[in-house]
């Protein structure tokens, strides 16, 4: 029971990651867990899979910032306050070199990634600052930390995340707010499977047999292997882990 009677908000909470996040946080003793998404479907069947908990649905984009101010204003008004914020939505874009990447696809890529990471933390101090404080978790990825051709929007979204993660964790320390970020290599999802098509259309599979290759310890990593890291994250036990890059990737980057 790592995090017992907290409360937590997870946006892409429908998703691979975020679903798996909140199933992990239910099991370690949380009180309740607001799923924001964009996904109408995605939020239909996450509340099949987490029937029975005290479980929000909240169905918004994370890169307006009224949805931003509407779902935490509606976990504060159901929970009564917020303790964990994770902010997990993501898009991948597309798979095309710089001088072919459509223009709209990068604004989109920026809107989500970026600006929605930035809103969550505009919107959501306030609100963790009323409870004393706590944990803001944000999805970055490997690609936040080297390049990948092809995938420059997605890579300069994730590195931008790590600089609001850095502001985050100064702006929000003097109200016992942690801001810390997970880096995640790739993982044995939809996302990936998007990505692997983007960079081989027909072949994923061998894509993905390539990236194995690169990775240490001869595995993509599982929902679960980042959930374990966004529980930790959120609870006590890294009561003095603030402003961290935390690498889940098998040894990719070692
Ligand atoms: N899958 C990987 O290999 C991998 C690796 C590193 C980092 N990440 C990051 O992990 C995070 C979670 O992704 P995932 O792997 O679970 O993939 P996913 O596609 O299963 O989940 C992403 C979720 O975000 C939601 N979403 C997208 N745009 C949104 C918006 N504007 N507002 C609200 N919700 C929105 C989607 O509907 C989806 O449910 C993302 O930030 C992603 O970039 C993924």
């Amino acid at each position: 029971m790592e995090i017992k009677g907290k409360y937590a908000v997870i946006t892409g909470g429908a998703g691979g990651i975020g679903l798996e996040t909140a199933k992990l946080y239910f099991k370690e003793g949380a009180e309740g867990v607001a799923i924001v998404d964009f996904s109408q479907e995605g939020l239909q069947e996450a509340k099949s899979q987490l029937m029975g908990q005290n479980a929000l649905f909240i169905q918004a984009d994370v890169s307006k910032s009224e949805d931003v101010k509407r779902f935490i204003d509606e976990s504060m008004e159901v929970f009564g306050r917020i303790d964990i914020l994770f902010l997990n939505a993501g898009v991948e874009g597309v798979v095309k070199s710089m001088v072919d990447y459509p223009e709209d696809k990068f604004d989109q890529v920026i809107g989500v990634n970026v600006k929605g990471v930035w809103l969550g933390m505009k919107h959501g101090f306030p609100a963790l600052k009323k409870g004393g404080g706590g944990s803001v978790i944000i999805t970055s990825s490997v690609a936040g930390l080297r390049g990948t051709a092809q995938v420059s929007a997605y890579v300069a979204s994730k590195h931008a995340t790590i600089g609001l993660m850095r502001t985050g964790a100064l702006e929000g320390a003097p109200d016992n707010i942690r801001v810390n970020s997970i880096h995640p290599s790739p993982v044995d999802n939809r996302m990936m499977r998007s990505l692997e098509e983007g960079f081989s259309p027909g072949s994923g599979d061998q894509v993905k047999e390539g990236f194995t290759k690169m990775i240490p310890l001869g595995r993509y990593a599982e929902n679960g292997d980042i959930a374990e890291m966004a529980l930790f994250l959120a609870s006590d036990r890294s009561r003095f882990v603030t402003g961290a890059t935390m690498v889940v990737d098998g040894g990719f980057t070692a």
